[in-house]
């Protein structure tokens, strides 16, 4: 039988295949609440604008709110011939209050209908995406402050190259969320405005308000380019890109964790919540969290991919094509929050083996750039030569198979005769990072002064 929304010029329902290669409401259920908030914002105006009658709006808003109760409670029968998550609510909100749900479409088409769903969602999914990184930033601040002066290696080319503090290495997680941060924040301020009357895609000759409409859902203004507000989807394509950038940070992370707690390391432990044994290996303590938040960038980047694909060289307005976006922004945001969540349990719970740190960051000759600075700076030699003496002091410390502050002074100074006793003190490791006051070095002080100044951050957000 010929569909109820435009039977009028059809004779025969769709083939089955049609049906379900069309039909979206297996999935843009998921926005029912935000279609029914819609559809009450638009019926009140509509009644305020004295485009309906103000009973025929009482009747549609009781009608919606039964509509929502029945899908939250689980009692609500979905129809793929209804398609989506738009007919289907209307359909229902027909069968209870009869000729007055006719009307809510006035002067509103899906087109408009949808966008202004989607938008509602995504802008949700980033206050969620917000609120996780927040707490993943507690968890790592609490880190960094149990461990502010906690000396470790820190590497280049996954090399030992100068000592850090644990402290400060958290830290730098902090900033690359706090700039996670910002990108939702900023997307989320881009893509709060509404679509809602935009109509197909022409705007409607009906005496409507959006301005009413987008207040009453909480949108800034509404959008001012019809044609726009209906094929727009950057609102989508900036929430996957920074839940994609955001990701990538969780990854490296999550790679962190899997490299420090293998045994060749051991500088954190998961803990039993977060570790998983083998089947077959008996001593095994797997660190599959953390694997998997460094996978799950694969899925996230990958909605991002597909909507660009999709995305691109459409023609406005108005086409199919986009109802592609939300099972992949859908994918990604549960992806990114199940992740986040995760990482600050993870974080939360781990142990971190102080001594271990101590022990790698005082190998591998990690503290010969400050030998080099201290002959710069107590014995007068260019940096050059500083850099050259300290490589020669390295091989003699490399053939004797030891680190640098076990050779003698007689060895150092044949080397370079103008090195004292003195010298001694700056190859601790301690020492080194405590040197290392510039703003934003690794010292102990400067670590704490990014702490606090993190922890006023997060109380004025
Ligand atoms: N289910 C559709 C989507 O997600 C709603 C909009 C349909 N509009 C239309 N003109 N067919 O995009």
């Amino acid at each position: 039988t010929a569909n109820s929304m435009w039977g009028g010029r059809f004779a025969a329902g769709p083939d089955a295949i049609m049906e379900a290669i069309n039909a979206s409401i297996g999935f843009d259920q998921r926005m029912s609440a935000q279609d029914i908030r819609g559809s009450r914002a638009h019926a009140a105006m509509l009644a305020a604008q004295g485009i309906i009658s103000p009973s025929d709006a009482e009747a549609i808003r009781e009608g919606l709110l039964t509509v929502l109760s029945e899908i939250e409670g689980g009692r609500f029968t979905f129809s793929t011939a209804l398609e989506d998550i738009h007919m289907n609510v209307e359909a229902r909100l027909k069968e209870l209050i009869g000729e007055p749900a006719g009307r809510l479409h006035t002067a509103r088409s899906r087109n408009d209908q949808v966008a202004t769903d989607f938008r509602l969602w995504v802008r949700d999914q980033c206050d969620a995406a917000v609120q996780g990184l927040r707490a993943l930033i507690g968890a790592l601040l609490a880190q960094a402050e149990a461990g502010a002066d906690w000396v470790m290696p820190g590497f280049t080319h996954l090399q030992t190259a100068q000592p850090v503090t644990w402290g400060h290495h958290m830290m730098a997680y902090v900033e690359m969320l706090g700039r996670d941060i910002g990108r939702f924040t900023d997307a989320r301020a881009r893509m709060n405005e509404c679509p809602l009357g935009a109509a197909a895609l022409a705007g409607t000759g009906f005496p409507i308000d959006r301005h009413a409409t987008a207040q009453a859902l909480g949108f800034d203004r509404p959008t001012a380019n019809s044609l726009d507000a209906v094929s727009d989807r950057d609102f989508a394509l900036e929430f996957l890109s920074a839940s994609a950038i955001c990701a990538t940070h969780l990854s490296r992370l999550a790679e962190e964790l899997v490299i420090w707690s293998s045994a060749q390391f051991r500088f954190v432990a998961m803990s039993d919540k977060w570790s998983t044994g083998s089947s077959i290996m008996p001593q095994k303590r797997n660190p599959d969290a953390a694997e998997l938040i460094r996978a799950k960038i694969g899925r996230i980047l990958g909605a991002a991919v597909a909507l660009f694909t999709v995305m691109k060289g459409l023609p406005l307005a108005y086409s199919k094509d986009m109802q592609e976006d939300k099972e992949q922004v859908f994918d990604a945001a549960d992806t990114l929050m199940l992740a986040l969540a995760a990482m600050t349990g993870m974080m939360s719970d781990l142990t971190v083996n102080r001594d271990r740190l101590e022990v790698a960051a005082s190998s591998g000759f990690s503290t010969a750039t400050d030998l080099a600075d201290w002959l710069v700076r107590e014995a007068g030699l260019p940096f050059r030569d500083a850099h050259h003496a300290t490589g020669a002091l390295v091989a003699a410390a490399e053939r004797r198979g030891v680190d640098l502050p076990d050779l003698t002074l007689a060895e150092m100074q044949a080397v370079n005769s103008a090195i004292t006793q003195q010298v001694y003190a700056v190859l601790g490791v301690h020492n080194s990072v405590a040197s290392r006051q510039s703003y934003g070095g690794t010292a102990p002080d400067q670590v704490r002064a990014q702490i606090a100044r993190w922890k006023g951050a997060m109380e004025g957000w």
